[in-house]
């Protein structure tokens, strides 16, 4: 078989790396990749928001199947473009990635579905936003309704700051078009966790249980970044979680999403808010968390290609899915700067020491090659990644890892997977 995969982030080198050991797969391709993709895949230099170019190679090569990493050209419809075209893709079509797409698609399916999630309004008017957060009188949370690279969100703890939201938002417009609406919502505690699965319509797999660490700083200081670092399993998601959020949050989602006319079938990825062992959503995505999918695959037994494969044929119920029960943890190496601005083109050492210090694999982000050396080409550079134990061995390997590793003003944070350890004295 041969495999297209599209992306360049640390969650695409994972699925390549994992679907290039599948016995069933002959050609692994990736659009357009990067350095370490390299290693387990044919790049080719296809943006993943030229859908015509992608549907062309994907008819030349003939490729088997396609697998989408990012949302952005499952938004765009992708999915539906190569079915019309006779292609094998795996992923929800343009109307079903609604759900990551558009905040406010997704939360008035949570609402007419019953999944619990925060008390929300939208708005598109700033000053009728401003009079609803004056009479609501507590901390809220706004978000721009669509794509806007992780940054729409943002966390009001006092009028002043939701005033100011409002205004970035629906005045000023620093999100363009993806925040003509904006959701107001009321602000959850609780600890956050990664719920993944995938469907094929009929059947849910679920994926093993990871828990992200989005703000930059340890103790989850500082602005919220794209992830910096995830384990797996997140024993926050225990048992009664877990069957919850399978009866009350990802059933009658599909349900709801068959009754509006829409087959979903692809990765569901709900981000969950845990208190007192009752899980509330904060958002849907339509495809693997990034960093949390290092972690994950690095702990899939079963094959890859086959899980993507029975999914897009709707055969899912023949996929016998097997996890390591190894911990595994992933640790985010950044550019100095980043989540703003930061500089590019150091050369990045160390990373092959790294690999032989244990069980790790160290999965390329944003790196780049630039005159024979290996260099920092984005915020997120590399996911040093490790299978141990506990999720404590797991920490420790990937941290001897990372000490091997360096580069002009890099940064990481050091706590990834502390709180897994300090919550639950079992692991
Ligand atoms: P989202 O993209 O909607 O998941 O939001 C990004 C991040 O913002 C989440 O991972 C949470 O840390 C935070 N967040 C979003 N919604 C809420 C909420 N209602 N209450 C508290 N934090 C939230
Ligand atoms: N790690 C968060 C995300 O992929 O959305």
């Amino acid at each position: 078989m041969k495999v297209l995969v599209v992306g360049s982030g640390g969650r695409e080198h994972a699925i390549c790396w994992k679907i290039s050991k599948s016995s069933k797969v002959e050609k692994v391709y990736c659009a357009p990749g990067n350095p370490g993709i390299k290693n387990v895949a044919e790049c080719i230099n296809i943006s993943p928001t030229d859908l015509n170019s992608l549907k062309a190679f994907a008819l030349k090569n003939t490729i088997d199947l396609t697998v989408v990493g990012p949302e952005l050209p499952l938004t765009l419809g992708i999915v539906d473009l190569f079915q019309k075209a006779g292609l094998k893709i795996f992923g929800p079509t343009k109307d079903g990635a609604m759900l990551e797409g558009s905040k406010v698609f997704s939360k008035n399916i949570m609402r007419e579905a019953g999944i619990p999630t925060a008390d929300f309004e939208v708005f598109s008017d700033p000053e009728k936003a401003v009079s609803y957060v004056k009479n609501r009188n507590k901390p809220v949370v706004i978000k721009a309704d669509g794509l806007a690279a992780g940054k729409g969100v943002i966390p009001c703890k006092t009028l002043e700051q939701a005033i100011e939201a409002i205004d970035r938002i629906l005045v000023k417009k620093e999100f363009g078009d993806a925040g003509d609406n904006i959701i107001i919502e009321d602000f959850l505690t609780g600890e956050e966790a990664s719920f993944i699965c995938l469907t094929d319509g009929k059947t849910i797999s679920v994926l093993p249980s990871s828990q992200d660490h989005k703000p930059v700083y340890d103790n989850d200081e500082g602005p919220n970044t794209g992830g910096m670092g995830a384990y797996s399993p997140a024993p926050v998601l225990t048992d009664e979680v877990y069957t919850f959020t399978i009866e009350k949050v990802i059933e009658p989602l599909i349900n709801m999403m068959a009754k509006k006319g829409i087959k979903y079938k692809g990765i569901i990825y709900a981000g969950l808010m845990i208190e007192n062992n009752i899980p509330r959503i904060l958002e849907f995505n339509v495809r693997l968390g990034d960093p949390e999918a290092q972690p994950i695959l690095s702990r899939l037994k079963s094959d890859l290609f086959d899980l993507f494969y029975l999914a897009t044929i709707e055969e899912l119920d023949r996929y016998c899915l097997e996890i390591d029960e190894k911990a595994s943890v992933c640790v985010v190496m950044a550019s100095g700067g980043y989540p703003a601005d930061y500089n590019k083109g150091f050369e990045i050492n160390g990373i092959k020491e790294a690999e032989e210090t244990g069980d790790l694999i160290v999965f390329h982000a944003g790196t780049a090659e630039k005159h024979g050396s290996l260099v920092n080409n984005g915020g997120r550079v590399l996911g040093v990644t490790s299978l141990g134990n506990s999720i404590k061995e797991a920490i420790d390997i990937a941290y001897k890892g990372v000490n091997k590793i360096c580069w002009t003003d890099m940064h990481y944070r050091t706590d990834i997977g502390i709180k897994a350890c300090k919550n639950y004295s079992r692991i």
